[in-house]
């Protein structure tokens, strides 16, 4: 984000008053919250059906864990499915699943019912019971929906591992969790191809002591190696299994799901959710921030179950409030460039959610992609994962958005659960670039180091400073981490610490302008610096790893690599460069791989022996260097940058 983009507020974007007329949200919102915040949220929960309902809104008594609705009962599963089925919705669809070779599915809320319980029954009849853990590694199928509410069902953790990570990756989140299953598929689809998935499953439960049974769904019918006794087809297993489940109900803080991402080391964090709050935000921001209305709209969030987003906007969001969406199994460009408007022409989708990086690709590929497409059904659009820069959120809402489509630019987090700054549509006057104003019964600030609060234009940290329903209860494993991360920068305060840099401009409105920890962003994926450096350094020819994120024009950043090589090896060149950059990919994900890798002499250190990274970031991005006094050997400088010549 530049400066200039942060300082042009004075264009801004009224909504239409059709759109007003209509719209689920006033500003009666924002003044019901703030007279009462937790009545407001109590109110929130309404939206929610309760076994037994809270006796407490809020108790804060341990914080910084908390406990929202206490005392109160539900079941997350029923409140996505049943209800609906019995509000007498049962025939409205729930998911338009779209396969990446071209075939296609729907399944009504009747079908998702009878799935989930059909699947419930069989994950008994596997031994699990509440509390266990369950890992999904699915690409997006609709069996992955329904595995995820078949574990909130019986009150069992799902861990859902995004299916482009590697088996070194899922291994590691198997352990931590301690998994007793893994859902998966025999392979998933990549551009027409069928590429195995259960071969990465096989290497990754290979002596996991917790693993008794892996399930598998068939997609693609390639073929697959099998273990007798805990190998299971899904056809089999789930198909044979009985259509009626009872639901039970749980606590409102029984734990709903773990869900790792990249924190400052190289060890990723596993982000606790519980369930009632996480619910209820989840619902109460899909409807508000995306306007949806039940039975009319059809919406579609373009994420991957794999992240945050695709938790509480395809599955927990949406499915409470009994919405109509697109899942789409594909990339983008399978067959062709214009997948994504053949699919909201087909379904007429009216809700269209998705990333930055993708704006600007499609940017890339030039608007005459998306008008050939009757695109007049869509009335609203959502970004999220990163700042979306002015020129994107232009293109997005004439292009894409007819000229009067408002655009919802939500900022929230893994550890969030939900959306906590965004505008609110038919309410707030939009501005491209800003993610606006905290939603009613959300409370932020920008704050510097001292925790001082920061007025108009001035730069600094953003803060929650109230907890939040859908707020993470802890990382999974490691509470002391928790602690430290997020509560111990402002520990006196009592503010979260969410890792981001944000200001306010002279209207009072908010900007996200990104990361200030060493947690990179590409393609809105969080990947951090330490976790490529431990991958790079696990190769036997590097010595020593220096990663930085720097900027990239279409991924918002990308990796860029500085490694030593230990003494002896030889510099192959780009025979070495690719080798790494396969290395990374095998250790994390295809995701993760660098962008550019330079081979150095030596890495530019602080005389306490702290790697510069500020500097290496100048060095990527081609700035100049300036003052490098503090360095042990300014000359080593010249050497790096004399080797990114080369590269
Ligand atoms: C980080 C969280 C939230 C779901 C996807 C990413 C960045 C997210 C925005 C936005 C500017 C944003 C932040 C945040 N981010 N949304 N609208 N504007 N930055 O979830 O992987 O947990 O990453 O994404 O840096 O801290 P995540």
């Amino acid at each position: 984000m530049t400066e200039s983009a942060v300082n042009e507020h004075e264009v801004s974007y009224p909504p239409s008053a059709e759109f007003v007329e209509q719209a689920n949200a006033g500003p009666e919102l924002y003044a019901a919250a703030e007279k009462d915040r937790l009545a407001f949220w109590a109110e929130q929960a309404e939206r929610l059906d309760w076994a037994e309902k809270f006796t407490d809104v809020l108790d804060w008594s341990d914080a910084p864990v908390a406990k929202w609705f206490v005392g109160g009962k539900l079941n997350v599963a029923y409140n996505c499915v049943d209800r609906h089925v019995l509000a007498g919705n049962g025939d409205r669809v729930a998911i338009h699943w779209e396969g990446e070779p071209g075939d296609s599915r729907d399944l009504t809320y009747s079908d998702l019912l009878a799935e989930v319980s059909r699947a419930a029954n069989a994950f008994t009849e596997l031994g699990l019971v509440a509390g266990d853990r369950v890992a999904i590694y699915m690409p997006m199928v609709p069996e992955a929906i329904v595995a995820m509410l078949a574990c909130a069902r019986l009150g069992l953790m799902h861990s859902v591992v995004f299916a482009g990570f590697s088996s070194t990756a899922l291994r590691s989140r198997i352990d931590d969790a301690e998994a007793k299953l893994v859902v998966t598929t025999d392979g998933q689809w990549r551009r027409g191809k069928a590429a195995s998935l259960k071969d990465a499953v096989d290497t990754a439960v290979d002596g996991a002591d917790s693993i008794e049974h892996v399930l598998v769904v068939k997609r693609t019918d390639i073929d697959v190696s099998w273990t007798d006794g805990r190998d299971l087809w899904w056809h089999e297993t789930v198909g044979s299994a009985s259509p009626e489940h009872d639901a039970q109900p749980f606590d409102s803080e029984h734990p709903l799901f773990i869900l790792y991402t990249s924190g400052t080391t190289g060890k990723p964090k596993g982000i606790i959710h519980t369930s009632a709050g996480y619910l209820t935000q989840t619902s109460y921001t899909h409807h508000y921030v995306f306007d949806h209305k039940p039975g009319k709209d059809v919406y579609w969030c373009t994420a991957d179950i794999g992240w945050v987003t695709g938790h509480s906007y395809i599955v927990y969001g949406p499915l409470s409030n009994g919405a109509t969406q697109v899942v789409y199994e594909g990339t983008p460009n399978s067959p062709d460039e214009h997948r994504h408007w053949n699919i909201i022409e087909k379904y007429e989708v009216s809700i269209y959610y998705t990333a930055p990086t993708l704006v600007r690709t499609f940017m890339k590929w030039g608007r005459e992609i998306p008008d050939a497409h009757d695109l007049s059904s869509i009335r609203l659009l959502g970004s999220v994962g990163e700042p979306i820069n002015p020129e994107a959120w232009r293109w997005f809402r004439s292009v894409i958005g007819g000229n009067k489509a408002p655009i919802v630019d939500t900022w929230w987090q893994t550890e969030t659960g939900a959306i906590m700054v965004s505008p609110l549509p038919g309410v707030t006057a939009t501005k491209p670039g800003s993610a606006m104003t905290p939603l009613p019964g959300i409370a932020a600030k920008i704050v510097d180091d001292e925790a001082k609060p920061l007025g108009p234009g001035g730069n600094g940290f953003l803060v929650l400073d109230e907890p939040w329903p859908a707020m993470l209860r802890g990382i999974w494993g490691d509470m002391e981490r928790y602690k430290d991360t997020y509560w111990s920068r402002y520990a006196e305060e009592g503010w979260y610490f969410a890792g981001d840099g944000a200001k306010f401009d002279d209207d009072g409105d908010l900007w996200v302008l990104g990361r200030v920890d060493d947690v990179m962003n590409i393609s809105g994926h969080r990947i951090s610096t330490s976790e490529v450096e431990s991958a790079l350094v696990g190769h036997p020819s590097v010595a020593e790893a220096a990663v930085v994120g720097a900027a990239d024009e279409t991924t918002g950043q990308g990796i860029v690599a500085f490694v030593i090589l230990r003494g002896g090896i030889e510099n192959t060149g780009d025979d070495l460069i690719a080798e790494l950059k396969a290395e990374v990919s095998r250790e994390i994900s295809p995701i993760a791989k660098p962008r550019q890798i330079t081979v150095v002499p030596e890495l530019p250190k602080t005389r306490s022996g702290k790697i510069m990274r500020r500097l290496l970031r100048d060095v990527a991005e081609g700035r100049d260097l300036g003052d490098t006094s503090t360095l042990v050997d300014p000359a080593v400088f010249e050497a790096i940058k004399a080797a990114g010549k080369k590269a």
